[in-house]
């Protein structure tokens, strides 16, 4: 293969300067991103770091259904920081809390998330947070802080409230019933609301944004292969037809809330349009929408996976369901919780929610580009390399967490998650990168958990397993069918 002349010998084939300007829009075209990953790697001044380097089509295959055993043992064989070649790529990967904290608190300088794998979320989501480096995106983080405030997660809590109330109305007794489809309704409906502020049931807007974006999702969870193709019924057509809706719908919502101004609102649009940088300026009407969809997308898998997976280990733990329950009971006395509740008087809930984000991180993965040469652990990285930090692996690393496959809440009492080392626990990231959605993730599943367990048991359906698919994050693998039951009373006291 020869380099084209377009990509001059001596310069980085990666990564603009860290700039305060907004990126300009790269090549949506796949080739494009293949062929720089190969001039790269050709490119490369120091050695990448050892591991299987030769091509492997079955590795690659096992790299995207179950990647766990082959980082595992990689770790084991040659320490933190190795090298894994997919298809025609060596991908760095770093393990364990050191590398965590490298890569997200101590050394995220010398990586860019646009130029990584996010970089392919940018036909939908445009230059959101997830997709931008640099000054730029320290400026929108610094716009956007204010909106996660507590006081308005609080605001949302209402909106939550909301529609747990109505969606676990519907669930009826004695049926079998997909949770991992039923939360993912849910958060849908919540995200329309709290983040948009659109009634999800009006056809023309909310529920019509709410159906285009999980078309325009669908295209992420579609095979590798089959995100290459461009033709007219392609799953990238399909993608670009729903962005031009959801388009329409998010910028009608900008102006109309432009014509009149409601400073009442709590709504994250409403708060990201009046919100202002230290120097008095504020987003665009292209900003806040490419921000407004990097929070629906970030904010839609991980909050239901994690509520999905929580039903499944208190299903199978039933020690576990009686403790959070006995809480709820001595806490709440059958009401909902408030949000001081949520964050303070229900420890047990917080260490269950805990374990489940270290056993299934749904943002397994952090994805990065090398943007200069860099030694860790003894070995070189080269610029321009992929490299990937990774929550789930980290966080079943014998040593750190002994009996890494079982379900212990108690690991996460609080001394015991203090004595933690830096970086061993990180289902958010780390530094000044962290998750931005971060409490209002946790707020929301915690309040679904307790609505739903306050009122109703889940069951396993008998004989049935589950697996974990992990693209684009982790979730149970074609859902995950509970039978719905009573909930059976507390034993009454003495
Ligand atoms: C249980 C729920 C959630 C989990 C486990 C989770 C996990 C994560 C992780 C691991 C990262 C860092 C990725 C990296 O370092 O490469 C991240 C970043 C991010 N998350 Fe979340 N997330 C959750 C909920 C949310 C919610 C509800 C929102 C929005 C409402 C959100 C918005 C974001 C954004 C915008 C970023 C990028 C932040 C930046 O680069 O400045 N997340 N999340």
């Amino acid at each position: 293969m020869t380099i084209p002349e377009t990509i001059p010998a001596d310069s980085p084939a990666y990564g603009p300067p860290d700039s305060d300007a907004r990126p300009e829009a790269g090549s949506t075209n796949p080739w494009v991103r293949v062929l720089d990953d190969i001039v790269s790697e050709r490119r490369a001044k120091v050695p990448f770091p050892p591991g299987p380097g030769n091509f492997d089509f079955a590795r690659t295959k096992r790299m995207a259904h179950d990647p766990l055993p082959i980082l595992l043992s990689n770790y084991e064989r040659y320490g933190p920081v190795f090298s894994i070649r997919m298809l025609h790529a060596k991908v760095v990967f770093m393990l364990g809390p050191e590398a965590n904290t490298y890569v997200t608190v101590t050394h995220p300088h010398n990586f860019h998330w646009r130029e990584g794998s996010f970089g392919d979320l940018i036909p939908l989501l445009g230059d959101g947070l997830l997709t931008i480096d640099g000054g730029y995106h320290d400026r929108a983080r610094r716009i956007m802080m204010p909106a996660f405030h507590r006081e308005q997660i609080e605001a949302a809590v209402e909106a939550m409230a909301l529609e747990a109330a109505a969606a676990i109305e519907r669930l009826t007794r004695g049926d079998a019933v997909d949770v991992y489809e039923w939360m993912r309704n849910l958060a849908m409906r919540i995200a329309m609301r709290a983040l948009l502020g659109l009634d999800p049931d009006d056809a023309g807007h909310g529920a019509s944004a709410a159906e285009h974006f999980e078309r325009a999702l669908g295209f992420y969870g579609t095979e590798y292969h089959l995100r290459l193709l461009r033709g007219p019924r392609s799953p990238w057509r399909r993608l670009i037809r729903s962005r031009a809706v959801l388009d329409r719908i998010v910028y009608a919502e900008i102006a109309r809330r432009l014509a009149n101004p409601d400073p009442g609102r709590r709504d994250i649009l409403s708060l990201l349009l009046a919100a202002r940088d230290e120097d008095g300026s504020g987003f665009s009407n292209e900003e806040v929408r490419d921000q407004l969809m990097t929070l629906m997308f970030a904010g839609h898998d991980t909050s239901t996976s994690t509520l999905s997976f929580l039903l499944y280990e208190v299903a199978r733990n039933p020690h576990v369901l009686a403790a959070l329950q006995a809480e709820q009971e001595r806490v709440l006395g059958g009401e909902p919780p408030t949000p001081e509740q949520l964050e303070h008087d229900l420890p047990y809930l917080e260490m269950v929610v805990d374990e489940v984000l270290r056993l299934y991180p749904p943002a397994w993965i952090g994805p990065r580009r090398a943007v200069r040469d860099f030694e860790f652990g003894g070995r070189t990285v080269p610029a321009g390399a992929h490299v990937n930090y990774c929550s789930w692996a980290s966080h079943r690393i014998p040593e750190i967490f002994g009996e890494p496959e079982a379900f212990i809440p108690e690991r996460f009492t609080r001394e015991r998650k203090a004595s933690l080392p830096r970086g061993a626990y990180v289902p958010f990231g780390g530094g000044s990168r962290i998750c931005i959605g971060k409490r209002f993730g946790q707020t929301e599943v915690k309040l679904v958990a307790t609505m739903l367990l306050q009122r109703l048991r889940l069951e396993l359906l008998p004989g049935r397993t589950m697996t974990i698919r992990q693209m684009p994050t982790l979730s149970p693998e074609g859902g995950l069918e509970m039978r719905v039951r009573e909930r059976e009373l507390p034993e009454p006291l003495g």
